[in-house]
């Protein structure tokens, strides 16, 4: 990746934006139907650090604006990533993505995938299950749009398979590129020990974002993160050539996206590489992994 000055203003003419204020006002600079990929994670309306929260419909309505100016921005034959997890109230979740589906559904886009993003990492509950999981709606403008599974397969199960009978007889029967992914992402989420870890609470894993990036853009398309935090998914389209804008409201987060974005341009910024498969505690021999039930009183040891 070559370096380059980050441009605080849009302008069709850069390689990379980042913009500190509100992402309406960014939004409002952008060209009708020049992003290639819109991916983000908006804020939950859960009251963390960066937020204020609002009621549920305040919170909706808002989002409401934000994906109708993303959608204009958007490329007829782009696609629009929204990552969300759930909004929590008085103990109830609300899967955020359930709620904000008619805000893209209402404006004639269509679902591709709701892709589930499993992970490890997160709080204890001990009045429901722990969310382990969080989910990518994927829409696309038209039917026009623009897929390429070959970037981003991954390797067979039974990559020797071969057909055993018919006019095929001997041939491999899978695709020797490897498999399509499937729409559960196991990933590992950027928590203390996690080599991309900043300050910021709730970071993409830039390998999330990367494979979004490889089968929905080309080399040179936009990119655009309205809620851009620590640059994460800037990152990952220049890591791949395309051109990346963003907007976020935190200087002090935008300062640490500068700085990233400044460090992966040198090839200096650490990250976990896609395809690295999970760590698991009982290959590596960690005996407290097992556990020991007692059937009397149907609780663990
Ligand atoms: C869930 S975080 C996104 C983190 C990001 N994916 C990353 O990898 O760093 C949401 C971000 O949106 C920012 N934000 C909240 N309201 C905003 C607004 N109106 N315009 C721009 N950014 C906003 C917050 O400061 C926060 O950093």
């Amino acid at each position: 990746m070559s370096s380059f000055s980050i441009s605080p203003v849009f302008s069709l003419r850069e390689q990379v934006v980042l913009f500190e204020g509100d992402c309406l006002e960014l939004l409002s600079a952008i060209p009708d139907g020049s992003m290639q990929l819109v991916v983000t994670s908006p804020p939950y309306n859960l009251g963390k650090s960066y937020e204020r929260k609002n009621s549920l419909d305040k919170y909706l309505q808002w989002q409401d604006r934000v994906i109708g100016e993303c959608i204009r921005a958007l490329h007829p034959e782009g696609s629009i990533c929204w990552q969300v997890g759930n909004y929590v109230h008085e103990g109830a979740i609300v899967p955020l993505d359930i709620a904000l589906y008619p805000s893209f559904s209402n404006r004639g886009l269509k679902l591709r995938n709701r892709i589930v993003w499993h992970f490890e990492h997160g709080l204890h509950c001990s009045r429901r299950l722990s969310g382990r999981h969080e989910t990518i709606l994927w829409f696309t403008k038209t039917d026009q749009y623009l897929f390429d599974l070959d970037p981003i397969r991954v390797p067979q199960k039974y990559p020797e398979k071969k057909y055993f009978k018919g006019p095929k007889a001997g041939q491999y029967s899978c695709n020797p590129l490897g498999k399509n992914p499937g729409d559960v992402w196991v990933i590992p989420n950027v928590k203390n020990n996690h080599v991309e870890k900043t300050i910021h609470p709730c970071q993409f894993p830039i390998e999330l974002v990367e494979r979004l990036v490889l089968s929905m853009t080309r080399k040179g398309d936009w990119i655009l993160d309205p809620f851009a935090g620590v640059g994460s998914a800037l990152i990952a389209g220049l890591k791949h050539n395309r051109r990346a804008a963003g907007s976020e409201l935190s200087s002090e987060y935008c300062a640490i996206a500068q700085s990233r974005i400044a460090q992966s341009t040198t090839g200096l910024l650490k990250s976990r590489p896609m395809g690295r498969p999970v760590y698991d505690p009982q290959n590596a021999n960690r005996s407290l992994t097992t556990r020991l039930f007692d059937e009397t009183t149907e609780k663990p040891f």
